[in-house]
């Protein structure tokens, strides 16, 4: 693994990125899901040739559709074996203004919005902030220790609560779970039956360990590829959340035409560094995707010997660089994000943010040199009660 997988602390401390600015004095960061790796090289190199080139005016594709529509397609091609349009391909500065222009073209205030729970919080506030009713789908662990759901309660749900939409997350946030073929087909199935537009938000899709592999909802059937808008972008995989830019695969037809209603420019247009950035990372970043898996594939081996150890419950994720620890064993009252942040200071994702499901527990995020990670699991083990 190379030196840059190993950033030296002081480097981390002077990032201006909210990560760690925003920690505090002491404090080892572990919350928002950036890494603590610089953005891949190839993507660094796109971005200085753009500002030395010195042409920073209209890019020739703006209103027009950029390049990334073919990328896409021809990377989900490649990777998934699945075959989207790229002429259904949108672009969005990122995937929660894409999830959210989708809602409000395809729903009325009071609609039903089903969602796994817990769930990434900024999904989970859309929906009341959009004043949609949310239908919780709760995950918990099978007899395996893998967060998973029940489907038929879903498809009750779904008829007994009229629910139109289900926003689902795939890989998973907070659990990491990358949920299986199987699982899926039930989705669509429940889809299928009940009419539901289905948004897909597959943004961890490149960082699932084998043998787990990611299946987009899209390319399950002809049926569930025309229901389904999905939604990603190279932010996760490739450490460039502040180029804000995301991609909407829109295969279903009525929201198609339901955009072509709105405003024409209401929505904006992506920025070029966005476009510059992600079309390097999806063209040439793949050698340090490679790299950087195997850092975080060792350090989620890291975490998990060494908390379990400890005595904090840790199912390790199947993608993602996010954990989420069950901390009810520790003898820690109220929330341990808080507790971990006082006593350890190490801070963590709050666990009750994350809706149902998630009092008891904190997401850890370990996209951090096995020396940081190290420190971080040091501090969280030595400050748990039940070590005191
Ligand atoms: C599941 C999921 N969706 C969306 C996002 C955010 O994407 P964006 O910054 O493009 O809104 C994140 C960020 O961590 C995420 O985990």
């Amino acid at each position: 693994m190379g030196a840059e997988f190993e950033p030296d602390l002081a480097w981390l401390r002077a990032k201006p990125g909210t990560k760690w600015a925003a920690a505090g004095e002491g404090v080892l960061p572990a919350w928002i899901a950036d890494m603590d790796f610089a953005a891949p090289e190839p993507v660094r190199a796109a971005l200085t040739a753009l500002v030395d080139g010195g042409d920073l005016g209209y890019p020739v594709w703006l209103h027009e559709g950029t390049p990334l529509r073919a990328e896409f397609a021809a990377r989900m091609r490649l990777r998934y074996g699945w075959d989207p349009d790229p002429a259904h391909v949108r672009e969005f500065s990122d995937i929660i203004q894409a999830l959210q222009a989708v809602l409000y073209v395809t729903t009325a205030p009071g609609d039903a919005v089903a969602l796994h729970v817990p769930a990434y919080p900024p999904f989970l506030n859309t929906v009341p902030q959009m004043g949609r009713t949310l239908v919780p789908i709760p995950v918990s662990r099978d007899g395996a220790g893998d967060w998973t759901f029940d489907a038929e309660a879903f498809a009750r749900d779904v008829t007994e609560r009229n629910v139109r939409v289900l926003v689902l997350v795939n890989p998973h946030n907070p659990t990491g779970r990358v949920f299986t073929h199987t699982e899926l087909a039930a989705l669509a199935e429940i889809a299928h039956q009940h009419d539901l537009l289905v948004i897909s938000d597959e943004i961890h899709a490149d960082l699932a360990y084998a043998p787990h592999e990611h299946v987009p909802f899209a390319s399950l059937s002809p049926d569930a590829a025309r229901r389904t808008v999905t939604l990603t972008s190279a932010t996760k995989a490739f450490n460039i959340a502040g180029v804000r830019c995301a991609v909407a695969h829109v295969g279903a037809e009525w929201v198609r035409d339901a955009f072509t209603r709105l405003p024409p420019f209401l929505l904006g247009d992506v920025g070029q560094p966005g476009v510059v950035a992600t079309l390097a990372a999806w063209q040439q970043g793949d050698a340090w995707l490679a790299g950087v898996r195997e850092r975080l594939d060792a350090n989620r081996g890291l975490l998990t010997a060494a908390l379990t150890a400890a005595g904090v419950r840790v199912d390790p994720p199947q993608a993602t660089y996010l954990a989420w620890l069950d901390f009810r064993g520790t003898g820690i009252d109220g929330d341990p994000a808080a507790y971990v942040l006082d006593k350890a200071k190490v801070k963590l994702s709050p666990g009750p943010d994350f809706g149902p499901g998630g009092d008891g527990f904190a997401r850890l995020n370990f996209a951090a040199p096995a020396s940081v990670l190290t420190e971080i699991c040091d501090r969280i083990a030595g400050a748990l009660p039940r070590a005191q």
